[in-house]
């Protein structure tokens, strides 16, 4: 195999000087010479993959071959000379990849700092082309409802934390037994270290002994979910035996607390 794929990449060299670059140019009015997706998408944490493909019109000498891959007008990765070079986290297709005209950024471990938009650049000869790409990055919500006890006719705060969210729109509310409740507060999103969004909503209520069985629930709606998140809370304001083995269930429990 290595001798036939050296064999080729012979034949390729010594026509790649004269006979490639015209038709790169021959085909030049015909085709596109990079072809990119308008965006891809890719969580944080995960690997992600920038197409980009070019056609030279014929088979591709790699030693005419140049790609340059840019962010922010920083170049991310290059193939010059044969040889790839590229950022920590980045790398290009194998030479047997890049011949069949596959010029792909690979990406790994994406943070919200690598989302925007990226340039690939494919020169062949005298010849360059570029494509563009948008990279969107995600991150799904957590929700936590920190548990603490409630007692009745005094006013309390339920807080409900959204955490580690991108990008920052999102879609959340307190609901009692499904329906939206009015007057809970949602703090403007903060922004974590890693260009996540963490936010909490705050509702504070008097709890009264009619809100026996009733479930406040927080919900939260984004792009990442496939389906809204929520969170169950459960007040049990009778005084009857305390739930703390529940997840999130809120407990009254009137003889702990000398009523
Ligand atoms: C954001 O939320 C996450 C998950 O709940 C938490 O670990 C992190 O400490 C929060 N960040 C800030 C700045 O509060």
């Amino acid at each position: 195999m290595a001798t036939v794929a050296g064999q080729t990449d012979a034949w390729a060299l010594r026509l790649g000087g004269l006979l490639l670059p015209l038709l790169f140019l021959g085909t030049a009015g015909s085709q596109r010479q990079v072809t990119t997706a308008p965006s891809s998408t890719a969580r944080v944490g995960s690997g992600a993959l920038l197409q980009c493909r070019f056609d030279v019109g014929g088979p591709v000498a790699l030693d005419s071959l140049r790609v340059m891959w840019y962010f922010l007008d920083q170049e991310v990765a290059s193939f010059k000379h044969s040889r790839s070079q590229a950022w920590p986290r980045a790398s290009l297709p194998s030479h047997k990849e890049l011949k069949s005209g596959d010029a792909s950024l690979s990406l790994v471990a994406v943070t919200v700092p690598d989302g925007g938009l990226y340039r690939c650049v494919v020169g062949y000869g005298t010849q360059q082309h570029h494509g563009e790409t948008i990279l969107r990055l995600l991150a799904a919500p957590t929700l936590s409802v920190p548990r603490k006890p409630v007692v009745a006719d005094a006013e309390t705060s339920l807080l409900c934390h959204v955490g580690r969210f991108y990008p920052e729109d999102v879609d959340v509310a307190w609901l009692r037994d499904g329906e939206v409740l009015q007057g809970f507060t949602r703090s403007s999103p903060q922004r974590n270290a890693d260009g996540t969004f963490n936010l909490t909503l705050t509702y504070t209520f008097t709890p009264a002994r009619s809100n026996a069985d009733s479930i406040l629930s927080c919900y939260v709606r984004h792009e990442a979910l496939e389906q809204p998140l929520q969170e169950d809370v459960s007040l049990d304001i009778r005084g009857e035996s305390p739930h703390w083995d529940l997840p999130a269930a809120l407990t009254l429990d009137t003889g702990e607390l000398g009523m």
